[in-house]
């Protein structure tokens, strides 16, 4: 039997990726299925929270009882999330955020004229979870890091700069883990330096360790 130690909470879960429109028909985007946020989301509601998942485009169905926001953009997910801000008592972003967007988005389709070659000029998509960090309040705030090589230097930037209770790092280069697959290996960090590294276990083990290792950090045990 599942504990129900979410009883009374609100979940916030961002999940998937973003998608830029660069015309109608094309994008910017990465290769986030949903599925890492879609079971934190599943078992928060298991435990008895509120969940809102803010998911970007995923092919996943929404958990049972979730309330399911979706979005495309980033500028979509930072409007839907600051919105629901002030029900919020906890908030996990998993999703993957595209960092640039088009600086234009073209009405038309882009035309394949006769140059051999197309630039495409990037501009800043507004730093979600750096944002929360700084609206933080009594709120407890979860990150993820994915990152490619400095795992651990890098992740702990990221909980410093973004004002983490939590940081999630995972290294995306190891197989079975991170994008689009049903396992992750990723290692827990806290902002006193304390570090756990979890062993590969599906997306959904991997949830219920996060909510535990919240719920000690929370109640200070
Ligand atoms: O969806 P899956 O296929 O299951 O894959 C899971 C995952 C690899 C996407 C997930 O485990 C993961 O690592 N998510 C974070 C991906 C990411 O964008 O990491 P980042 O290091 O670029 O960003 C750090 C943190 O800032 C993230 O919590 C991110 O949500 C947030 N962010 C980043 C950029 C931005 N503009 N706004 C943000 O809020």
């Amino acid at each position: 039997l599942m504990p129900q130690d979410l009883v009374g909470e609100t979940v916030l879960v961002t999940a998937g990726p973003t998608r830029e429109e660069i015309d109608p028909v094309r994008f910017v985007s990465n290769y986030s299925s949903g599925k890492m946020g879609y079971a934190l989301a599943r078992a928060a509601r298991l435990r008895g929270a509120r969940v809102l998942l803010v998911s970007g485009p995923s092919a996943l169905t929404a958990p049972w009882g979730v309330e399911r926001i979706c979005v495309v953009s980033a500028e979509e997910m930072r409007n839907a999330v600051l919105d629901r801000w002030g029900e919020v008592s906890i908030a996990i972003k998993a999703a993957a955020v595209a960092d640039y967007r088009p600086a234009r988005r073209s009405e038309r389709k882009v035309k394949k004229a006769d140059r051999e070659s197309l630039s495409l000029e990037l501009e800043k998509n507004p730093d979600i979870l750096a944002e929360l960090g700084l609206r933080k309040g009594d709120r407890f705030l979860v990150g993820f890091a994915a990152e490619t090589c400095d795992l651990l230097e890098n992740a702990r930037k990221k909980m410093r700069a973004k004002n983490l209770d939590l940081m999630v790092a995972n290294d995306v280069t190891q197989e079975r883990a991170g994008f689009d697959v049903d396992t992750n290996i990723v290692r827990l960090l806290q902002p006193d330096g304390t570090e756990e590294a979890l062993p590969e276990m599906t997306k959904d083990e991997v949830a219920r360790h996060i909510l535990d290792r919240i719920q000690s950090l929370r109640k200070g045990t």
